[in-house]
């Protein structure tokens, strides 16, 4: 679909509508050769029933803002991209299970209560840095994720396909409604953390520790009902929420609706979109159709966010001041984050704004490296350092505590399965171990053991996160 370059400005106080992000400059859009294909699509999605309900996403939105305020830890992971192959109950029960695991850890270090969100259900669109990609002297458009077009190196698959659309909706659902069952179905039970063993538990160097924590827990439950004379209703529930990158803004559009009985409008395609880094820019389309929706929203903010930017992203995201409803992400990278995060704070600050911090210590630690042994000797490999990662949030934590400001969350690329994607860790991984099992098609997720670690090892740290 043809898009006016920068045709309007977005002002709080100007109408909005699901559709009035068209009249913006909208980047990394899917270039669909028949439009109007496009359209139908989005029309037959719009008729299908949403993802998830409003009075979920105010529920989550609550929660948000006790953890900006420093009552709550948001844990917020799952893959970089999801893919339609990977729409099984093997993968989607395994990142359950170390989200799980993770928040018990984190629960039993900062003794707070711990929100869940996946970034499942509809994280199948991928911003691209560089539109085309050459293997082998030919060059093609860049694989946008499973939702706009496929990872084959052909001509015809990397041709946006509008079906696509309606396949990640359908995707989105099927997972959803798994875990759904599962939650409801009594996986989650906190009596029950031995449901959740992933192999972990048995092999890793840090097994014991983990044992521990799950010991632990076992018992405060005990002996809460002991107390109380019954279950303890509330704790032994756990919810999950869903986010994705809110990148193919047709996708958003289709299910954004009205609700019987409240105002505004909602994106019912999940409960927890964002804004990515490439995206958050003055007068983008995104920020447009963001600025309409009542959903909680997050923002990444990297190194190139300037104080003045981040101002106006504020004023026109949340321009009543609403708690719970904006999430800012950094993600700076450890070299970066002492000289990058304190000038974005103190804007915040100077604002008199109270907002959800959280670190992703992912994107900016991305890096190429070349294997000097084994299957993939003298190849680039994308990867990440499992030290670079715990650098850039163990830097977070202590500058947040010296500007006075509250860390309430950590945002993480992680898979329950046993991937070889980032090095290091307690079991050591090296640069020849990552040919192994690198699965990922953009960027590397830490594995469950050294998710696991890293929840850990956080856990210390957000126990001297309190109130401001
Ligand atoms: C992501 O979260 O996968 C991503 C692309 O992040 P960012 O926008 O921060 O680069
Ligand atoms: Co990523």
């Amino acid at each position: 679909m043809p898009l006016p370059p920068n045709a309007a400005s977005t002002t709080p106080d100007r109408p909005w509508s699901p559709t009035s992000w068209r009249s913006f400059r909208a980047d990394q859009q899917p270039d669909y050769p028949d439009p109007a294909a496009a359209e139908a699509v989005v029309a037959a999605i719009a008729k299908l029933p949403p993802l998830v309900t409003s009075g979920e996403v105010e529920t989550l939105k609550r929660q948000l803002a006790e953890a900006a305020r420093g009552e709550r830890f948001l844990l917020q992971g799952g893959d970089c991209a999801e893919s339609f192959d990977a729409c099984d109950s093997g993968h989607t029960t395994a990142l359950l299970k170390i989200l799980l695991q993770m928040s018990l850890v984190l629960t039993h270090g900062s003794r707070k209560r711990i929100i869940r969100v996946g970034r499942f259900a509809g994280q199948y669109a991928k911003p691209r840095s560089n539109p085309m990609e050459t293997k082998d002297g030919t060059t093609l458009p860049s694989y946008r994720g499973d939702i706009v077009n496929r990872v084959g190196f052909t001509s015809v698959d990397r041709v946006p396909d509008p079906m696509l659309l309606l396949r990640g909706y359908e995707r989105s659902a099927l997972t959803l409604n798994f875990i759904r069952a599962l939650v409801d179905g009594g996986f989650a039970d906190l009596h029950h953390p031995d449901y959740w063993d992933l192999d972990f538990v048995r092999h890793s160097p840090l097994a014991a520790d983990y044992q521990r924590i799950v010991e632990s827990i076992g018992e405060s439950l005990r002996f809460m009902e002991t107390l109380a004379g019954s279950e303890v209703g509330q704790i032994n529930r756990v919810d999950f929420y869903t986010s994705h990158e809110g990148l193919v803004l047709l996708y958003e559009q289709a299910q954004t609706r009205q609700v019987p009985r409240r105002t505004g409008w909602y994106d019912l395609s999940t409960h927890f979109p964002w804004i990515g880094v490439r995206t958050a820019t003055r007068d983008s389309a995104h920020v447009e159709y963001f600025r309409g929706i009542a959903n909680p929203i997050g923002v990444k903010v990297g190194p190139e966010t300037s104080s003045e930017l981040l101002a106006w992203l504020i004023e026109t995201l949340d321009p009543h001041q609403e708690p719970g409803r904006l999430a800012l992400i950094h993600r700076f990278g450890a070299h970066k984050i002492a000289k990058c995060l304190p000038p974005l704070l103190q804007t915040v600050k100077r604002m008199g704004r109270t907002v959800l911090w959280s670190c992703d210590p992912m994107h900016g630690n991305t890096e190429t490296v070349v294997p000097a042994e084994g299957d993939w000797a003298g190849k680039q490999v994308k990867t990440r350092k499992f030290m670079h990662i715990l650098a850039e949030l163990e830097q977070a934590f202590e500058i947040h505590r010296n500007e006075g400001t509250t860390l309430g969350g950590v945002h993480l690329e992680v898979t329950g399965e046993n991937v070889t994607e980032c090095t290091g860790g307690a079991r050591g991984l090296s640069e020849v171990d990552l040919s192994k099992a690198y699965v990922s098609q953009v960027d590397p997720r830490l594995n469950y053991e050294q998710a696991l670690e890293m929840a850990m090892l956080i856990a210390r740290r957000a126990a001297g996160v309190g109130r401001r």
